[in-house]
C-alpha cells in the first residue's frame, strides 16, 4: 500500500503592501470597517510585471529546498490558479520552464478558491496509484489583476500570493487520509469573471462594461460557505473515524474571519487550533491554505502525528475538506 505525505512545503507573498488605510483614501471604506467586516487589516499585490508563476516559482523553491528536493526529481506539477498568465499555454509549464524541472508534465486546476485542495486530491490519487513519485502542488494566484479596484465590495478582500508542498510516496501510514470534494454549478453566477472567456470574448464592450472583473454576492456565499464547510469537515472527520476534537489544527481558507469563526463555534473548535494568515494577507484564493500551512510548518509548530484538517469555499461555487496525518 503507498501513502501520499506532505515531504515540504514553501510560500511568497510579492512585497507591495496596501494597507485599510490606503483603501480609505481609494474608496469610501474605513479601516475599521474592513477589520471588523473581514479580519483583513493589509495585503499583498503583485507588480504589473509580475506574473502568477513569478510567486509561484518562489514557492515552489522554497518548498523543494523544505523537501531536499532538486527541480529535476520531480515527475509532476500541478498549479491550481483562477489568475493564469494566459489563457494558454498553462501556469503549470511557464512554472516549470523557470523552475527547469525537464523531468515533470505540467498542468493546471480551476476550482477557485477550493482549488489547492482539488490539486492535492488529484496528487494524492496519482501517487497512490504508483504513477508518479515527487509532485509539486501549486495555488497561485493574483487575484489584484481581476479586482475593480472602484468597487468596495469586492477590492478590500483580496490580496496576491502562492503556497508549495511537495507531495511524496512513502510505505508508512502517513500523510493524506482522506480528501473530500464538492461542486454545485447552480450557483455559478453567486462569483464569477464574466468575460474573457469563449462565453464573451474581450471586446470594447466587455471592457466598457468592467465585465473582465470579480462579481461577488457576498451576502449569499457568506451563509453558502458557513455550511459547506461545516459539512465537509464533518465528512472528512467521519470518514476516517476520527473524532473532530482530535484534530490538532484547522487551516481554513482565508476569506473572512467571521466566516471561520462561525464554522468553528458550529464544531466547538478552539481559536488556538486555528492558525490565521487572512489579517496580512487578505483572501488570496487558491494560495491562502498552502501558506498559512507554510508558516506553520516553518514556525515549528506542527509536529510528526499531528493531524491538520484543510477546509475551503470558493467560486463554482466549490468546496472541499481534507485530513492529513503529519
Ligand atoms: N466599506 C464600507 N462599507 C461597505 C463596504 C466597504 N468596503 N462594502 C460594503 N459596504 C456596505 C454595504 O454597502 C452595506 O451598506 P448598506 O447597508 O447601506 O447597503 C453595508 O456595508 C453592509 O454590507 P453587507 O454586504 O451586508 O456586509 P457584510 O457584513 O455581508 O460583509 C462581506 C460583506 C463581503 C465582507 C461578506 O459578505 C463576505 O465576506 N462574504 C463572503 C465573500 C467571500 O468570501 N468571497 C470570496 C469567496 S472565496
Amino acid at each position: 500500500m503507498k501513502y501520499t505525505y506532505i515531504a515540504g512545503t514553501g510560500s511568497y507573498v510579492p512585497d507591495e503592501i496596501i494597507s485599510n488605510f490606503a483603501l480609505e483614501k481609494m474608496i469610501d471604506t474605513s479601516d475599521e470597517w474592513i477589520r471588523t467586516r473581514t479580519g483583513i487589516v493589509e495585503r499583498h499585490i503583485a507588480r504589473k510585471d509580475e506574473a502568477t508563476s513569478d510567486l509561484a516559482v518562489k514557492a515552489a523553491q522554497s518548498a523543494l529546498e523544505d523537501a531536499g528536493l532538486e527541480a529535476n526529481d520531480l515527475d509532476l506539477i500541478i498549479t491550481a490558479t483562477v489568475t493564469p498568465d494566459m489563457l494558454f499555454p498553462s501556469t503549470g509549464c511557464m512554472v516549470q520552464k523557470k523552475i527547469d524541472a525537464r523531468k515533470a508534465a505540467a498542468f493546471d486546476i480551476s476550482a477557485a478558491c477550493s482549488g489547492f485542495l482539488y490539486a492535492l486530491e488529484v496528487g494524492d490519487q496519482l501517487i497512490k496509484s504508483g504513477q508518479y513519485q515527487n509532485i509539486l502542488i501549486l495555488g497561485a494566484d493574483t487575484l489584484s489583476k481581476i479586482t475593480d479596484w472602484t468597487d468596495r465590495n469586492t477590492c478590500i478582500l483580496f490580496g496576491d500570493g502562492a503556497g508549495a508542498v511537495i507531495l511524496r510516496t512513502r510505505e508508512k501510514e502517513q500523510g493524506v487520509l482522506c480528501s473530500h470534494l464538492y461542486s454545485d454549478g447552480a450557483m455559478s453566477e453567486m462569483l464569477q469573471v464574466p468575460a474573457g472567456g469563449s462565453l464573451r470574448p474581450a471586446s470594447e464592450e466587455t471592457v466598457q462594461n468592467r465585465l473582465h472583473y470579480i462579481t461577488m454576492k457576498g451576502n449569499e456565499i457568506f451563509k453558502t460557505a458557513i455550511k459547506a464547510m461545516t459539512e465537509a469537515i464533518e465528512q472528512a472527520a467521519s470518514s476516517v473515524g476520527i473524532p473532530i476534537d482530535n484534530i490538532d489544527f484547522f487551516i481554513f481558507h482565508q476569506a473572512n474571519t467571521r466566516i471561520i469563526n462561525a464554522v468553528a463555534q458550529r464544531l466547538s473548535i478552539p481559536e488556538n487550533k486555528i492558525p490565521l494568515t487572512i489579517q496580512k494577507y487578505g483572501n488570496t484564493s487558491t494560495a491562502s491554505m498552502p501558506i498559512t500551512l507554510d508558516e506553520l510548518n516553518k514556525n515549528g509548530k506542527v509536529h510528526q502525528g499531528d493531524i491538520v484538517c484543510f477546509a475551503a469555499f470558493g467560486g463554482g461555487l466549490t468546496w472541499a475538506s481534507s485530513l492529513v496525518r503529519w
